[in-house]
């Protein structure tokens, strides 16, 4: 957006959440009108088709000539620490996968569990476009214990769903845990999940650090206005104020061999958390 380009970095920051909004509201308003002129009738999944429409709009196949700006300058140096048996958590349309192709030769398998099908036939594409496509398999599953479980069952990598803990070496969780329903459960299913001294990738936006010197408060009041806004609701559930560095914090403490996380645009309305929790071995 020219105009938006043209602000100042720090109004920038306050607005980037508006630019979004204002795409996802158009997403939804789109698939409703659609579907009652076609259809005469609202659809039950109106928020996830109009989600879906909205994810892939605003996150196209990668353009290596573009250069990488805000979070996604986080993201490469993240998921090329990625090994073994992964799994990465809400990857959306696959439109970031491009970046495990460094650590290629160290994964052996890749397990996208992503709850939007209608999101699927795109992460398909994006994964076959790159290095890791053959070892990337799509799981129709969410975070929660259960349904990863049912999943790793079907795809044959455990037997039962009972063995479903230490299954994995990475997992992965890039701008996801903002949406999930109960942020305490998920974090300690994915530390079931996870192998001693296995290692969780976070790349997660989260409440504006107010309060410290690195924080905002404006930036925080915005992130209140955008959820009164219904961000929550037209945004897939996400969640712009919670304080998922603490949560991981205080859900792992005393279980996390080392916690080497770090802030970014602390004065932004998208603030990120983003490095790397292992969990302690045997
Ligand atoms: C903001 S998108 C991020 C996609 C991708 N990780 C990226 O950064 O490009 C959030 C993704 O998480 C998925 N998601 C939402 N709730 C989830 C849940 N409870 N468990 C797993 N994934 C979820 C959404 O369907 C969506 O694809």
């Amino acid at each position: 957006m020219p105009l938006f380009d043209q602000l100042p970095p720090f109004l920038q920051g306050l607005l980037a959440p508006a630019l979004l909004y204002y795409q996802a509201v158009k997403s939804y308003i789109t698939i409703l009108l659609q579907s009652l002129l076609n259809d005469r009738q609202v659809p039950t999944d109106l928020r996830a088709k109009a989600f879906g429409r909205f994810w892939n709009q605003i996150s196209p196949r990668p353009d290596p000539t573009t250069p990488l700006i805000g979070s996604a300058t986080l993201v490469p140096p993240l998921l090329s620490q990625a090994s073994g048996t992964v799994l990465d958590v809400g990857p959306g349309n696959g439109s970031i996968l491009h970046n495990f192709e460094s650590a290629a030769p160290n994964i052996i398998q890749i397990y996208g569990a992503e709850p939007a099908t209608e999101l699927h036939k795109t992460l398909r594409l994006n994964a076959d476009a790159t290095k890791i496509g053959r070892k990337y398999e799509v799981l129709s599953a969410d975070a929660g214990a259960a349904s990863i479980a049912r999943e790793l069952v079907r795809a044959g990598v455990i037997r039962e769903a009972s063995e479903a803990r230490e299954v994995f070496d990475t997992i992965v969780c890039v701008r996801v845990l903002c949406s999930v329903p109960d942020l305490r459960s998920t974090i300690t299913d994915l530390y079931t999940f996870l192998k001693p001294g296995g290692k969780l990738l976070v790349c997660e936006h989260t409440a504006n650090p107010w309060r410290t010197r690195k924080g905002s408060v404006i930036a925080r009041v915005m992130q209140s206005v955008y959820m009164l806004m219904g961000w929550s609701y037209f945004v897939g559930d996400c969640e712009l104020t919670r304080d998922i560095e603490d949560e991981l914090r205080r859900e792992g403490k005393g279980r996390w061999e080392s916690v080497d996380v770090e802030r970014h645009f602390g004065k932004a309305c998208l603030t990120y958390v983003s490095g790397v929790l292992v969990k302690k071995g045997k």
